[in-house]
C-alpha cells in the first residue's frame, strides 16, 4: 500500500500533519439490493493489516448514517466554514 504522502497543512490551526501508522478504515459500498442493505448501502471495517473485521448492514453505523444529509453520506463540511 502506498504511504508516500506529503504532509498537509491543516486549515484551522496551520499545523503540518504527517501520515503515521495505518489504523484501519471504515468503508461504505453502494449496492442494488435495497432489502439486504441500509437503503442501498453496506458498511465494513478493515483492520491495520487489511483484514475485513465486519461487513453488512451494521446497526451501529446505520444509527448515525441514517441521519446523514446526502442519502446516507455526510460528505465534507461546507468549504466556506473551513476557510473562514
Ligand atoms: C457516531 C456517529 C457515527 C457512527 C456510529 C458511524 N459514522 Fe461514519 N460518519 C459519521 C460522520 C459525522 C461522518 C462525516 C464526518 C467525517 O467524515 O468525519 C461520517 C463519515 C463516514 C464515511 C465517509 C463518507 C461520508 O458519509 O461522508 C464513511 C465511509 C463512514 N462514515 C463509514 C462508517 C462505518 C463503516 C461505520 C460503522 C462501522 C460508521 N461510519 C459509523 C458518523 C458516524
Amino acid at each position: 500500500m502506498g504511504r508516500r504522502f506529503a504532509g498537509v497543512t491543516e486549515a484551522k490551526t496551520g499545523r503540518c500533519l504527517q501520515p503515521g501508522e495505518f489504523k484501519g478504515l471504515f468503508v461504505m459500498m453502494r449496492v442494488d439490493d435495497l432489502r439486504e442493505s441500509d437503503r442501498g448501502w453496506l458498511y465494513a471495517t478493515v483492520d491495520p493489516r487489511g483484514e475485513v473485521t465486519a461487513s453488512g448492514p451494521i446497526a451501529s453505523c446505520i444509527r448515525c448514517h441514517e441521519r446523514a444529509p446526502h442519502g446516507r453520506l455526510f460528505g465534507l463540511v461546507d468549504a466556506g466554514v473551513m476557510w473562514r
